[in-house]
Order: structure tokens, then sequence, then C-alpha cells
């Protein structure tokens, strides 16, 4: 009996090892919302080049649904509202980085969205994007695990 027990340690540490150090589906480890340093080096990139159109509080353009008569779309939010927190980490760093661009948007998509691979370092993106993940609630981190988990590897 106290053998058996024994042998069964390992394996009940291998299975707590896999729940603490697996990150959730989606998640890269360069957007990391529990590192505060990184939260608030991403939170002033944030308000300097991002809320002038994702809003200060992250509520996005009034009517962002809606495409305007110039044909293109407002910024949506990033806060839960959005649909931000559908795409996994590395979508929003090519997104932030290249613009709105294949595979991410269609060929010659006319976006107002910047490139920002000219102005900020991938550090700065990775931060700027921990800021916005720090925002979400845990019922929104949940879904999005669940829903990336589905979807599986993209
Ligand atoms: C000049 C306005 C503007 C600025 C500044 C801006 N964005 Fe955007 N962003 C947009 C618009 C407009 C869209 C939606 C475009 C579309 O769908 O056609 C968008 C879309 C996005 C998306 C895709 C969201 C989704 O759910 O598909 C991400 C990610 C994003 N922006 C991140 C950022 C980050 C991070 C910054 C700051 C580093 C930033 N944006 C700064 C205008 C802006």
């Amino acid at each position: 009996m106290r053998a058996k027990l024994l042998a069964m340690i390992p394996a009940a540490a291998l299975l707590l090892a896999a729940c603490v150090e697996v990150p959730p589906p989606g998640d890269d480890a360069r957007a990391d919302a529990r590192d505060a340093a990184k939260v608030a080096r991403g939170a002033a990139v944030y308000e300097r080049s991002c809320a002038s159109c994702h809003g200060a509080r992250l509520e996005g353009q009034p009517n962002w649904r809606m495409r305007p008569a110039n044909g293109r779309l407002p910024a949506p939010p990033h806060d839960a509202s959005g649909h931000t927190w559908h795409h996994p980490d590395s979508v929003l760093f090519a997104i932030t980085r290249h613009g709105l661009v294949p595979p991410h948007a269609p060929g010659g998509y006319e976006s107002d969205m910047p490139a920002f691979g000219g102005s900020l370092s991938d550090e700065e993106i990775w931060a700027a994007l921990a800021y916005i993940k720090k925002q979400w609630p845990a019922e929104v981190l949940a879904a999005r695990a669940e829903m990336l988990r589905n979807r599986g590897p993209r």
C-alpha cells in the first residue's frame, strides 16, 4: 500500500506541474499580464500610442460596429465588450506590428489601424498587449481559453 502510494507521487507532481506551467491556449509568455512591471510599461505605451483611437479606458470609438460612409471601420474596444479577446496573443501581436494585412485581413483591405512595427519595439508591443489583457475579467479569460482550445492552434 505504502509502496503504491509512493509510486503515485511522481505522477501527481507531474500533473500539478502541468497545471502550473502550461499557459492557457492563446497566451504568449511575452504578454504576461501577471508581470506588474511589464503591465506598467504597457500602460504607458497604450496611453501614448493606442488610447487616441481605442479609448483611454479601452472602450473603443462610438458605434464601432457600424461601417461609416468612407468604408473604414472605427476602432473597436479592447475591453471585454469588444472582440480583441477572441484572438490569440500571436494574432494581436501580428495585427499591432503589421496592421490589418494578410493573413489577418484580405489583401488590399483598407483600415485606420496603423502598423506599429516602425515606431514601437516588439517589447513595447508585447507590453501593451499585457496591459490590455490585464483589464479582462476572469470570466473573459476563461471564455477565451475555452474558445481557443476548441478552435485548435491557429
Ligand atoms: C489611428 C487609430 C488607431 C490607433 C492609434 C490604434 N488603433 Fe488599433 N485599430 C484601429 C482600427 C480602426 C481598428 C479596426 C480596423 C478594422 O477592423 O478595419 C483597429 C484594430 C485593432 C486590433 C484588432 C482588434 C480585433 O479584435 O480584431 C488590434 C489588436 C489593435 N487595433 C491594437 C492596437 C494597439 C495595441 C494599438 C496601440 C499600440 C492600436 N491598436 C492603436 C485604430 C487604431
